[in-house]
């Protein structure tokens, strides 16, 4: 993999916060200086700015759907810094409202992910980019659904028991 892969500490909290259309409107200290990026790079900036190419694109679509039906999600991810490192997170991805109800803008809170967790992860994302790559986006969903029923768990069984 290309870049040097980049940690934080098991008590630190990656945060970000973005509109309703997924741009930055919000990163905390850590948020910034793991990007590499200044923080008026990163305001305004559509957050896939982080985005890293061994990422499904199939996993964006599920967390987008499940943000937009006003639920929670929790995913691995690894994003892309400025100078082209790498990080993993396990981020917790959340919609905000307002007084009634509408959803107003997302917030995702992202800890250090274990790394028998990302021993499962990555070679599940290696097999669902693969699948995108010949079949698109549909292909990798497929991916992940036949992972899941192999092991007879739903996602969010599945991503809470890493
Ligand atoms: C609150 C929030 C945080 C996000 N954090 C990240 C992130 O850290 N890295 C990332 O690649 N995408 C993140 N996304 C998803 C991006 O908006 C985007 O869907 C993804 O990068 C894929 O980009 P693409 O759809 O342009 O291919 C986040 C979205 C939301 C709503």
């Amino acid at each position: 993999m290309a870049g040097n892969e980049l940690t934080f500490n098991d008590n630190e909290f990656i945060v970000s916060k973005t509109d309703t259309a997924g741009k930055i409107t919000y990163g905390n200290e850590l948020f910034i200086s793991m990007s590499g990026y200044t923080e008026d790079e990163l305001l305004h900036a559509p957050h896939n700015i982080l985005r890293h190419p061994d990422m499904p694109a199939s996993v964006f679509k599920m967390l987008w759907k499940r943000i937009n039906d006003k639920e929670e999600v929790f995913a691995y991810v690894i994003n892309k810094t400025k100078e082209n490192d790498y990080y993993w997170v396990f981020a917790h991805v959340t919609p905000s409202f307002d007084s009634r109800g509408n959803i107003i803008g997302f917030h995702s809170v992202r800890r250090k992910p274990n790394r028998e967790a990302l021993s499962v992860i990555q070679p599940l994302y290696r097999s669902m980019l693969s699948a995108e790559k010949i079949g698109g986006m549909a292909a990798g969903e497929k991916k992940l659904t036949a992972a899941l029923d192999q092991m007879k768990v739903n996602y969010d069984e599945f991503i809470l028991s890493l």
